[in-house]
Parts: C-alpha cells; structure tokens; sequence
C-alpha cells in the first residue's frame, strides 16, 4: 500500500497538468505495477498515459520465459489506449522502484513519439512520487517518425 503521507510531487509537474489528473495517473501506474508479472527480472514497473480525451490508460510488464517476447508496461498502456480510441498522449508517467530514475527503454522511446509531441512529458516516478520529468524529444532526439513516411513532394 502507497503511503498517504508521501509527498508524490517533489518535482515539479508541467504547469499544464493539473495535480488532481497527475494523481490519478500515479495511482493508476501504483495499481498496474502491483500486476506486473516480473517472473524472472523481478522488477515491476506501471505506466499510466493520458490521452487527448483526458482517459487515462494503464499497462504493466508481462515478462515471458522466453525473454525476449517479455512486454514493458509503456507497450501495455499504449495498446490499452489504443484499443479504447485514444490517439494521441498528452502526458506519460512510468513508475519502478531503483535507485536511479526508471526511465522508458528505447524500444518504448520510440513507441510513445508514435503518439506523442516532443514536448509529450514523461514523469519518472518511484513508490516516492514524482523523480523527474523529461520531455520525449530529450529521451529520443533527433526521432524518426510518421512524417519520414510521408510521400515526397517534388
Ligand atoms: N521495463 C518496463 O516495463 N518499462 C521500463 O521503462 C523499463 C523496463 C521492464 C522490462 C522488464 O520486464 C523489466 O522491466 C526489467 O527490465
């Protein structure tokens, strides 16, 4: 159980985001990690996305014995999101307890900039609130994305 009397915002949050939708979205990542199935790094990680309706949308790692076909919690909550019609994320929180920031593997990186602005944040949290928040654009410079496929004018 999260400890009420922890202050989950010692960084602060994007002047956009109101406090009350940034709790929801850690209570969400404390509730998906506390289903992670970590069988073999036995590290669980929760994400919460919030969308362009202002859904919110949980996912957790779902690891596998055959490792590589494990799937991260960012992956978990983008297809959440997917299947219930969000397009677009507005703000992404991904929550692990280490000692350093839990930030998105690259994989995921390049997941989120599927859906994202540049300046999508990204709230790096432990079981102590908010560590940190980087926008994608500083997680993945210099990204590909849809607009590379976009047919060239001549
Ligand atoms: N993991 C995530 O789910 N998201 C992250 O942002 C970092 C890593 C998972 C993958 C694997 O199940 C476990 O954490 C250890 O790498």
């Amino acid at each position: 159980m999260r400890n009420e009397t922890i202050d989950t915002h010692q960084w602060p949050l994007p002047e956009w985001l109101d406090p009350d939708t940034y709790r929801q979205m850690y209570d969400a990542a404390i509730t998906a990690r506390e289903n992670a199935y970590a069988a073999y790094s036995n590290f669980k990680v929760g994400a919460a996305l919030l969308d362009e309706a202002g859904n919110i949308h949980a996912g957790c790692n779902v690891e596998n014995a055959a490792y590589p076909q494990g799937v991260c919690a960012e992956a978990g909550a983008i297809s959440a999101m997917v299947l219930s019609g969000g397009k677009h994320i507005r703000a992404a929180l991904v929550l692990g307890d280490a000692p350093e920031w839990v930030t998105p593997c690259g994989g995921c990186r390049q997941k989120l900039r599927e859906f994202s602005a540049p300046d999508m944040p990204v709230l790096l949290c432990n079981p102590n609130g908010l560590q940190a928040s980087l926008s994608l654009d500083e997680l993945l410079p210099h990204s590909f994305g849809p607009a590379h496929l976009m047919p060239q004018r001549s």
